[in-house]
């Protein structure tokens, strides 16, 4: 199994924003594949996602936890593991560690959202929520030289310690909601950004509800912003726009997939007046983007995994 040690060594930051556009843009661009993933409810705790894609001569399956009340338990939330095989031959490659793989995308997809997204001259960061997921998503976006920002927690002691990782100030939830690009990633049990806190260009990154039932921004801000999804599929089925898509309050024509805006063929941010919400659940080529550059940095000897023979 290849560490996240390993992993985190393998890619940094600026690569992980690298190989998460590049996977949005080969899916946009129909050469990268992936159904949607598949939920597997594990009551009480949450819920295992079965997450296949294929590209790049590459397949892999996700098998991931999202367990809300392991933090509690002083567990991680999101555990498991990523099988890689060879496309042609169907040949196991690697099994690669996947809390850390799922870091590196999800903070990617967050930064890769605000280069498309948010106004040229937006540079300011609030993360509401800076647990395992959300302290990527800032360092991703200061990697590609967003910052300074605002850390806000229920935790204070989560904020403070981003915050003083990355040379960032710690503040309330209403400091953090008011700068340029707004992210965030808490549990998805309770509104974190409400109508009353948007101002004109903020570009919003919604990353913490990524199933069914969970959602962070008040539905008068939805109604508020112009809408961007990582994949309608998914995030109609389980993202921070599913709940107004299951009332028809949101539909498919008002939602534009940030991959089609990297590739340019559907628009993005249209005035700088214009709130931008991009919702994200996390998708498998994401993964397939990050274990492309781990398994090339194990060929090329610069990482280290124990080796079997299956
Ligand atoms: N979109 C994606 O691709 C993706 C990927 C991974 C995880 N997630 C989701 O993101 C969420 C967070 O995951 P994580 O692994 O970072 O969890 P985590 O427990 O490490 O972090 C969550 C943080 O949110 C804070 N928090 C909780 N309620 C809050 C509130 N009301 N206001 C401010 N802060 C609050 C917690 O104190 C904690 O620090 C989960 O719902 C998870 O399923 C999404």
């Amino acid at each position: 199994m290849i560490s996240s040690e390993a992993v985190f060594a393998a890619v940094d930051p600026a690569t992980a924003v690298e190989r998460t556009r590049l996977a949005f843009e080969r899916h946009a661009a129909g050469e990268w594949v992936m159904p949607a993933k598949v939920y597997l409810q594990s009551p009480p705790h949450g819920d295992f996602r079965a997450m296949p894609a294929r590209g790049a001569g590459l397949a892999l399956l996700k098998w991931v936890t999202s367990f809300p009340g392991n933090s509690v338990r002083g567990l991680p939330v999101v555990r498991g593991a990523i099988m890689l095989s060879d496309a042609d031959t169907g040949e196991p490659l690697a099994v690669i560690e996947c809390a850390s793989v799922t870091s590196l995308r999800t903070g990617a997809a967050a930064a890769v959202s605000a280069q498309a997204l948010a106004l040229a001259g937006a540079r300011t960061v609030g993360v509401i929520g800076c647990g395992v997921n959300g302290g990527w998503a800032a360092r991703c976006l200061a990697a590609v030289g967003y910052g300074p920002g605002v850390c806000a927690d229920a935790r204070p002691e989560a904020a403070a310690a981003l915050a003083a990782e990355l040379g960032w100030g710690a503040g309330s939830r209403e400091a953090a909601a008011s700068q340029d690009v707004v992210v965030t990633v808490t549990p998805g049990t309770e509104h974190v950004l409400l109508a009353s806190d948007l101002r004109a260009g903020q570009h919003l990154a919604v990353l913490g509800a990524d199933a069914h039932g969970k959602g962070e921004v008040e539905p008068a801000a939805i109604d508020r912003s112009r809408l961007f999804c990582d994949e309608w599929e998914q995030a109609s089925a389980g993202g921070e726009l599913s709940g107004a898509a299951a009332v028809g309050r949101v539909t498919r024509e008002q939602v534009t997939d940030l991959g089609q805006v990297l590739i340019g063929m559907a628009e993005g941010r249209r005035t700088p007046d214009e709130v931008t919400l991009f919702d994200s659940t996390g998708l498998a080529i994401q993964d397939l983007g990050i274990c492309l550059a781990v398994y090339e940095a194990w060929r090329q000897g610069r990482i280290e995994a124990p080796t079997v023979t299956l």
